[in-house]
């Protein structure tokens, strides 16, 4: 890392932009637009917009060189444990495998079990969506829900959302994830026990929240429908924990079930995806994982200097320890990809936001960034005035379909202008001639226009990429989510972090455990600071 030849020379190379303008880049080379950017199919990665060029471009490839990204990629699709700290292989790509090719983990080719689980969530999505899967009183399923959390629930709620257009009629997905029992609540308000089907979602079948909303929602559905027997026809499980699913009293014969090299954050492509599946149909479900494999295949196959993931993970890579960017945002033109920033925050922030190296030493560079995002237009009435003129440098992905789903007039030719303008704004920025120009124009005097001035005047040389696919179809957004994956991958590897566990989320679990009892007491609480302790007793005098 900073150590590696490739890294002096980028620091050197930062250098040199100082006195760059994007603007003049663009004005200089008219092919800059068809040189810096690359295609996927339909889908079109514009980064010209950002503050590279091919030497910078080529050094940053060579950094990815010299952290050895080719070697660990090929350590990943192999089956290697590179997860080291739970001694795991990462092997999500196995599971939209559309090759023949088989996977091997510890020698035993994991593809035929990928087959089998596969081969089951078509059996049972078929028979919910033709309502021959019968709820206890003889009904059809009208409504799934999910209970999970983290990764067992934002990739199934952001890609429900994204492919609504591909949804059954009179079947409704609902997610509940937070333990606050008002999100179970709310959804169960809106649904009828005979007609809804619960899947309760949950890698390790430990996970607290996930826990408490099944037992919560299992009771409400013994209140209507009295009999144990029922919850078969009512409850099944997606997890890697058989044991644990029998223990809650689910069928093992009504589990989906999949691998500890599935990481929780890439787990929509494995059962954990089966809301999606119901929701959408097989089909389409299987068409997701086409386009996860389209973009593996790309991955894996094309020169670093061709490649998506790879191009995205350097230019982002680029700004963060370069540039001292500590943000990125992700804006989605796409009113179905409203969750894609949540999903990805899950995604980038659990597996780069590190301290340590895969070694166990105190990294020496920064590492994940901050991700927020929403869509466009929403985003640039809210918090696009910071992105334009704050102080801070917040590269930005735009995402847009070229076709909408929902034509309404012109408002989709709206939303792309939108788009584009933003970008165009962002790199571009407005000099202080022109904004006198625009000022005197309006007819305002020279006071005015000298008071006016600095508030008008935009930097510019604000860096985006843009995403451009032609339709929001299964297919592409596979594509996208796996294009995402690889890109936190490839910037895992170049900062030395292990991007496939998360143990800074268990201290803040373990001590929920020890404070639970003392919020129930009748004594105050002891054991902790003043502040926590205070906030546990301000709560006890109303309970
Ligand atoms: O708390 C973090 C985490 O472990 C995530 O990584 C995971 O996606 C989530 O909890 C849910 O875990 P599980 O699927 O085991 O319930």
């Amino acid at each position: 890392m900073p150590d590696t030849s490739a890294w002096q020379a980028l620091k050197a190379h930062r250098k040199t932009w100082n006195a760059l303008r994007l603007r003049d880049l663009f004005a200089k080379d008219k092919k800059r637009f068809e040189r810096l950017s690359l295609r996927l199919d339909d889908l079109l990665f514009d980064y010209s917009k950002n503050l590279v060029d091919a030497e910078t471009i080529k050094l940053l490839v060579r950094l990815a060189r010299e952290n050895k990204v080719e070697l660990m990629r090929e350590a990943m699709f192999a089956g290697d444990r590179i997860n080291l700290t739970e001694d795991r292989a990462v092997l999500h790509t196995a599971l939209r495998n559309r090759s023949e090719r088989p996977v091997l983990v510890d020698g035993q080719d994991v593809m035929p079990e990928v087959r089998r689980v596969l081969k089951q969530m078509r059996g049972f999505v078929n028979q919910v969506r033709s309502g021959k899967w019968k709820g206890y009183k003889g009904d059809a399923i009208t409504d799934i829900v999910n209970i999970g959390i983290g990764g067992s629930d934002l990739g199934p709620v952001m890609a429900c959302q994204a492919l609504a257009p591909y949804a059954k009629k009179g079947l409704n997905a609902h997610f509940v994830s937070n333990v606050d029992p008002t999100h179970l609540a709310e959804v169960l308000k809106r649904v009828n026990p005979e007609t809804t089907l619960f899947v309760v979602a949950s890698k390790t079948f430990t996970t607290q929240e996930t826990l408490a909303n099944a037992h919560a929602a299992r009771a409400w559905f013994l209140k209507a429908a009295k009999k144990p027997e029922a919850v078969a026809k009512h409850f099944v499980a997606v997890s890697t924990n058989a044991a644990e699913v029998g223990k809650f009293g689910i069928d093992t014969a009504n589990m989906f079930g999949f691998w500890d090299w599935v990481g929780g954050r890439y787990s929509l492509w494995s059962a954990i995806g089966l809301p999606i599946a119901l929701y959408v149909g097989m089909d389409n479900f299987e068409e997701l994982l086409a386009g996860g494999f389209d973009m593996d295949e790309h991955f894996r196959t094309a020169p670093l200097d061709k490649n998506m993931p790879v191009l995205m993970a350097l230019i982002g890579l680029w700004y963060n320890n370069f540039w001292d960017a500590q943000s990125y945002a992700v804006l989605p033109y796409d009113q179905y990809m409203a969750r894609f920033p949540a999903y990805l925050q899950q995604l980038d922030m659990e597996s780069n936001g590190k301290s340590v190296t895969r070694e166990g030493k105190p990294v020496k560079v920064s590492t994940g960034p901050i991700l927020f995002g929403e869509p466009g237009t929403n985003g640039q009435h809210a918090f696009y005035q910071l992105i334009h003129q704050g102080t801070k440098l917040v590269p930005c992905d735009f995402l847009a379909a070229a076709e909408p789903q929902n034509p309404v007039a012109d408002q989709h030719e709206i939303l792309l202008a939108n788009c584009f303008a933003q970008t165009e704004a962002l790199m571009k920025g407005k000099t202080a001639e022109e904004a006198r120009a625009e000022l005197a124009a309006a007819g305002l005097g020279k006071a005015e226009i000298k008071e006016l001035l600095p508030h008008k005047v935009f930097s510019g040389n604000r860096p985006t990429n843009t995403l451009i696919y032609r339709k929001l179809t299964p297919r592409t957004l596979g594509r996208l989510i796996a294009l995402y994956e690889h890109k936190v991958f490839v910037q895992g590897v170049i900062w030395n972090v292990n991007s496939y566990d998360q143990w800074g989320v268990e201290l803040g679990k373990q001590l929920a455990k020890v404070i639970l009892p003392e919020i129930k007491a009748a004594t105050p609480a002891k054991g902790h600071d003043a502040s926590t302790n205070g906030l546990i007793d301000y709560c006890r005098q109303w309970r």
